[in-house]
């Protein structure tokens, strides 16, 4: 495992994080113990950051977090734990607003839906489900560009750190325009940005991504396969359980036209020595500003997969030019959807 600064906050954290919404909930079935396995495994690997959210299965990934934190000070404490238990391992959380609109409207207060009495209680919450009396990252999980000249939540968060209930502060984009928390990183309000971007989703190495580099702002990717599509796994009549989100996410003809996508970008990495996976994920790192990529691990086997890409060659610059055609603005202007 290879590890980057967190932008300019003094902590390496691992090319690979882990991205912990399924293990909470939301994806269909998910047994606990392959959870832990996966979380365990991934660790032992080298990740040492971990993104998780209120959200998830309602404070479940929080608190199987905690439980393979314990159990790794347990065992290093009775001295049969590895070596890689000594790490010091970052966990990033999210607070969302208020109950509300997703995104917020540009009607809203920012006062009313991340105000200073339901933020204090809610960090209080993932302070008792994380198990710990500082979280290393506190991210507001969504925002809107109509608080941006205003962005109080940040000033309390700031005060928030200054108290040592949170070590840094950071936002979650909303999933349209994510380049409104430029604004933020220029205005010194956080220091780290979580962000889409993949081959699929490039707005943001227009902007977004060099101005994180120029302010010193940690670069968190998610969602690196769109979802799981960039894995190269579904075909046209992939079904999803009802209980997991992507029935929805992929409804209609969204499934078919992304596997269409998928399987254009497959033709590129034909012969390049990466799967899909690896591709997917070697194509987000390969910029520089990115901190971490954060892909969904469900089990030791994606946990192996995904934490062993950040030991592969870098990607040659004609491979990497070849994929970044695969953009896909998802708009009927531009006969996306
Ligand atoms: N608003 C926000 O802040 C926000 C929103 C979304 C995500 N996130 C964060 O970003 C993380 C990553 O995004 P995501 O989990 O939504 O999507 P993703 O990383 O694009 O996809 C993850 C899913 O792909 C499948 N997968 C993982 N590794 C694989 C491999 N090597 N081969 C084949 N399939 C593999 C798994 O699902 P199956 O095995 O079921 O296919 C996994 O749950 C989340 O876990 C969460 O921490 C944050």
């Amino acid at each position: 495992m290879r590890y980057r600064p967190f932008g300019k906050h003094g902590f390496d954290c691992s090319e690979i994080g882990f991205g912990a919404w399924a293990i909470g909930g939301a994806w269909g079935a998910q047994a606990d113990a392959h959870s832990l396995a996966a979380l365990h495994r991934a660790l032992d690997l080298g990740c040492n950051f971990i993104d998780t959210a209120a959200g998830y299965g309602n404070g479940r990934s929080e608190r199987l977090i905690c439980q393979v934190l314990r159990e790794r000070e347990a065992a290093l404490s009775t001295g049969t734990g590895q070596s890689a238990g000594k790490r010091r391992i970052f966990v990033a959380t999210k607070t969302p607003p208020s109950a509300g609109a997703w995104p917020p409207t540009p009607y809203e207060k920012a006062d009313d839906r991340y105000s200073e009495a339901y933020v204090r209680e809610n960090i209080a919450e993932r302070l008792r489900n994380l198990g710990t009396n500082r979280i290393d990252l506190l991210q507001l999980h969504t925002w809107t560009r109509a608080w941006n000249r205003n962005p109080t939540p940040f000033k309390l968060l700031r005060q928030l750190q200054q108290e040592g209930l949170i070590g840094l502060v950071g936002v979650s984009t909303p999933e349209h325009d994510q380049n409104c928390v430029i604004d933020l990183m220029r205005g010194g309000w956080v220091d780290s940005v979580q962000v889409i971007y993949n081959l699929f989703e490039q707005e943001p190495a227009a902007e977004l991504l060099d101005v994180a580099q120029e302010c010193g702002v940690g670069i968190i990717v998610r969602v690196p396969f769109d979802e799981g599509v960039l894995t190269g796994k579904f075909n046209k009549t992939t079904k999803f359980p009802p209980d997991d989100f992507r029935a929805n996410y992929f409804a209609g003809d969204r499934l078919a036209r992304a596997v269409h996508r998928a399987e254009e970008v497959r033709k590129d990495l034909a012969n390049s020595g990466y799967s899909m996976a690896q591709g997917a994920l070697k194509f987000v790192l390969e910029h520089p500003a990115v901190s971490t990529v954060i892909p969904g691990i469900r089990n030791v086997d994606q946990a192996d997969v995904n934490c062993g890409v950040s030991d592969l060659p870098a990607m040659p610059p004609a491979l990497l030019q070849r994929l970044r055609r695969h953009n896909w603005r998802r708009a009927f202007w531009y006969a996306g959807k």
